[in-house]
């Protein structure tokens, strides 16, 4: 075992050059060996350095997965495809996808999108000239997402081979009204930059959340006692105790199980590792061995497509990804924090959350009500560049949210056939650290300057955004000032290259 280890990280890179007899090899062979054992011990050993783990880290993350790797779906098979609840075919789970005129690889309009991570997040600036390209950063729309639609009236017309049943929901008025009817999502991919802060507080606000229900539940807690689900200043509702162990739970912006999701535009995921098993199945048809086991379940060919270790080492990557920063305010863009503050932006879009502690812990396997269970390995916050909380233990997350859902207006609710259980239009508050740099915005990207964002604002926003509407256009200049103060990092994860062992 030992002997393995110290050979882990000298041979991985050298593992990664073709072997002799093969035409062709995967391209993720770097990882492929190291077990979720050997990765654990040699991290608290110090065999691994975390600079080493992030390092093999970014290999899973920009690694261009080939059909070797078990890149694709493998064979389509339409039985995998009928269980929607009206009975008729649609694109509902990954795995056996159909591909487009049957290339064999790639569907592009549910997923199958890509090779690589990067491909997506590799905007670190768009306000420069030529924009800043870089590892972990944002996407344009050339790069969104295009998530489980079964229908695309592209031409907006009333066409034969757009098959709808009216009454359907979404209810989609098959007009030519300068509207393509779509019933999937459109979403423009977020950068990875601070992950780890927001990770941590997430964690830390499941943990009181869940303690919170449990203190709710205590027999010694008299029925009907009020228990606000109060937590790092952040209100998620309240629970009324009904006496014998059962409770009423009045949650806001958060799922009832009081689980924060912060990550996914729609807040459906607990850690970046939990949305990473869905990235690797949805956009390359790569299923984690944390999920199939050693199963090859997709029928391709290749089993343990990306192993338990990688998905660790992509994790630290994840959550090592350097903070946003903010510049020297000028005279304009203090005034503008000040309407910020005053217009209610401030009330979801939360200049700083502190966590309690400095180190985000990564579990295996992860646990979603039970952060704190599993844990492998903990990462120092200080190395991503935040900076400690002077006035307690944790560090301070300048966040400009508060990782909760809210509604936001009739005018921005997608209209998404498989709504679940986050109803249209509701959104996690975007983080707007970073935003001066991350054009275009809004959860699809069609708000091309700052001004367009905060105006098509609505639902429990509206007031905010009229405050900001009826403002004389020097208050509104000073509050763009302001957000274009917040800025990505710079030359994020440039450390980590060239990679040399
Ligand atoms: C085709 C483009 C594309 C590719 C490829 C892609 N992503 Fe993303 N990524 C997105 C989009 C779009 C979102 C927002 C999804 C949503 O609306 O929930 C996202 C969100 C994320 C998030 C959540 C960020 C946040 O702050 O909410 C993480 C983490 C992430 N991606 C990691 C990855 C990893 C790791 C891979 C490779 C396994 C990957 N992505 C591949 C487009 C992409
Ligand atoms: C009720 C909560 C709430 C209030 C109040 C609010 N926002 Fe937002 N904001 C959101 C949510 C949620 C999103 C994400 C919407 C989406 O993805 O479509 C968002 C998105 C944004 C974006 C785009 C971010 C991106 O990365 O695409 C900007 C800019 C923004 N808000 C600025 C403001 C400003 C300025 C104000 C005050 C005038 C404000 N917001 C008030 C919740 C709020």
């Amino acid at each position: 075992m030992r002997r393995h280890l110290s050979l882990t990280c000298a041979a991985l890179l050298l593992l990664a050059l073709p072997a002799v007899a093969a035409v062709q090899s995967p391209n993720h062979e770097a990882t492929t060996d190291l077990t979720q054992d050997v990765l654990v011990e040699g991290l608290e050993s110090g065999k691994i350095s975390c600079t080493e783990a992030r390092q093999l880290g970014l290999l899973v993350f920009s690694t261009p997965f080939n059909t070797l790797d078990g890149l694709g779906d493998g064979p389509f098979d339409i039985w995998e495809w009928q269980d929607w609840e009206d009975g008729h075919l649609g694109p509902i789970g990954f795995g056996h996808r159909p591909t487009l005129q049957g290339n064999g690889v790639f569907l592009r309009v549910n997923g199958l999108d890509s090779q690589s991570c990067n491909e997506c997040h590799s905007i670190v600036r768009q306000s420069t000239l030529p924009p800043e390209l870089g590892l972990g950063g944002v996407g344009g729309v050339a790069q969104n997402a295009i998530i489980q639609p079964s229908m695309i009236d592209v031409a907006d017309s009333w066409d034969d081979r757009v098959h709808y049943v009216p009454n359907h929901v979404p209810d989609l008025p098959m007009d030519i009204d300068g509207v393509a009817d779509y019933n999937g999502r459109f979403s423009n991919p977020p950068f990875l930059y601070g992950g780890g802060g927001v990770e941590l507080l997430a964690k830390e606000m499941t943990y009181d959340l869940q303690n919170l229900v449990a203190l709710a539940k205590d027999t010694t807690t008299p029925a009907g006692a009020v228990i606000p689900l109060e937590t790092h200043g952040v209100n998620f509702g309240y629970i009324v105790s009904q006496g014998g162990g059962s409770v009423e739970i009045h949650n806001q912006g958060i799922n009832e199980d009081l689980v924060v999701r912060p990550f996914g535009r729609k807040g459906e995921n607990f850690s970046m590792r939990d949305f990473d098993r869905g990235a690797m199945q949805f956009h390359f048809g790569i299923q984690p061995e944390e999920l199939f086991g050693h199963a090859d379940e997709d029928g391709d060919g290749v089993s343990d497509e990306v192993t338990i270790a990688e998905m660790s080492l992509l994790h630290i990557f994840d959550v090592t990804n350097p903070r946003p920063y903010q510049q020297h305010l000028n005279f304009s863009a203090a005034h503008g924090e000040q309407i910020f503050q005053q217009a209610g932006c401030a009330n979801c879009h939360r200049p700083e959350l502190k966590t309690v502690e400095r180190s985000v812990p990564l579990s295996y396997p992860e646990i979603a009500d039970q952060p704190f269970a599993n844990v492998y390995y903990t990462v120092d916050l200080i190395r991503a560049g935040f900076r400690p909380d002077r006035h307690g233990s944790g560090v301070v997350v300048p966040l400009y949210a508060d990782l909760k859902r809210h509604y936001m207006g009739p005018g921005l609710e997608e209209t998404f056939e498989r709504a679940g259980e986050i109803p249209q239009g509701h959104f996690t508050t975007a983080r707007l650290w970073g935003i001066a740099d991350t054009a275009p915005y809004l959860h699809d990207g069609r708000a091309t300057t700052l001004n367009q964002a905060i105006l098509m604002h609505g639902g429990e926003a509206q007031s905010a955004r009229d405050f900001y509407a009826n403002l004389s256009s020097q208050d509104q200049s000073d509050l763009i000032d302001f957000l274009k103060t917040l800025r990505t990092p710079r030359r994020p994860n440039e450390e980590l290259l060239p990679i040399h062992f």
